[in-house]
């Protein structure tokens, strides 16, 4: 069986597709995949029904995915460990599972460049003009500087980072929350770029605070980015409500992570049980995930 993680941004959503540095990161919970010879290509879901955020563009991505490794018609059987549409990198690590499954049963190595070229091709059919980011996030795991130009820059954690991650909202499409964005920024040109700009120095920092290892630094400047996200227009009442659930409940920081319009929210909370509790007693979904050093990362 193929692997591959689920993604979280720590901070630079939106930024990154104007060509400012995101941080990521990849987290256990991902996707499997299982691929077999087919008389024509097909996905499954194994025991759970399709995810409806994703399910209409599914047999068309697995089309573009076989089309780019060169492979034949297979049947790929997916599990997602992570909800769909929420900000998680379901899609992308859908993608990489099954890219990684074909090249599997075609006896061919695991070559990153081709698997992620593969999964850039499944993404292109949900999200139009993909970053790249949860593609990379997807196949290594980790935590990583992700810019468009320049591609993965690996960062070297100076602690793991513990977070509890909720789901506040129905799912939202990325291509539609990137279009709200550039929709904004065509009426209010100043105000977009000064989001852009401050988010820019807000990942610069973090970057260092990271290396460091200060989680009480990170979570206030993952506090600011989340201020200018909303600025953007893509939080919503929903996460809002979970953020200042989440920060009441002793977490460091918390902002939206993806592209919002509902989806998911993280916090950095070094003790995530009463968070959880407090986010569960709202009613949201919640669950931890714990950032660590790529050479320790496992899907
Ligand atoms: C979506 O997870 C992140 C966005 O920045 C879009 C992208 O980078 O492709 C909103």
């Amino acid at each position: 069986m193929a692997r591959s993680f689920g993604k979280v941004i720590l901070l630079g959503e939106h930024a990154v597709v104007y060509g400012v540095p995101a941080i990521a990161a990849g987290i256990e919970r991902g996707a499997s995949a299982v691929a077999r010879r087919a008389a024509h290509p097909s996905v499954r879901f194994a025991g759970a029904k399709l995810p409806s955020a994703i399910a209409p563009e599914l047999g068309e991505a697995l089309v573009a995915l076989l089309d780019r490794l060169g492979a034949p018609p297979f049947e790929v059987e997916l599990t997602l460990e992570v909800p769909a549409g929420a900000g998680l990198g379901a899609s992308a690590a859908l993608g990489v599972a099954s890219a990684r499954a074909v090249l599997d049963a075609l006896g061919a190595p695991q070559d990153a460049a081709r698997v992620l070229e593969a999964a850039a091709a499944w993404e292109r059919v949900f999200h139009g003009n993909p970053s790249g980011i949860d593609a990379a996030a997807a196949v290594r795991g980790g935590c990583f500087v992700f810019t468009r130009a320049r591609g993965v820059e690996p960062l070297r954690l100076g602690a793991p980072v513990p977070l509890v991650l909720a789901v506040a909202g129905p799912p939202a499409r990325t291509s539609e929350m990137v279009a709200s964005v550039a929709a904004l920024r065509a009426r209010r040109p100043e105000l977009v770029e000064r989001a852009l700009s401050e988010i820019g120095e807000l990942v610069a920092a973090a970057r260092e605070r990271l290396e460091a290892g200060d989680l009480v630094a990170l979570g206030r400047l993952i506090d600011e980015n989340h201020t200018w996200l909303a600025t953007l227009e893509v939080s919503t009442p929903a996460i809002e409500h979970a953020c200042a659930t989440a920060r009441a409940a002793g977490a460091l920081g918390a902002k939206l992570t993806g592209s919002g319009g509902g989806g998911s929210v993280l916090a950095v909370a070094p003790e995530p049980e009463p968070v959880v509790a407090a986010l569960v007693g709202q009613g949201f979904e919640a669950f931890t995930a714990v950032v660590r050093p790529e050479a320790e990362a496992r899907p």
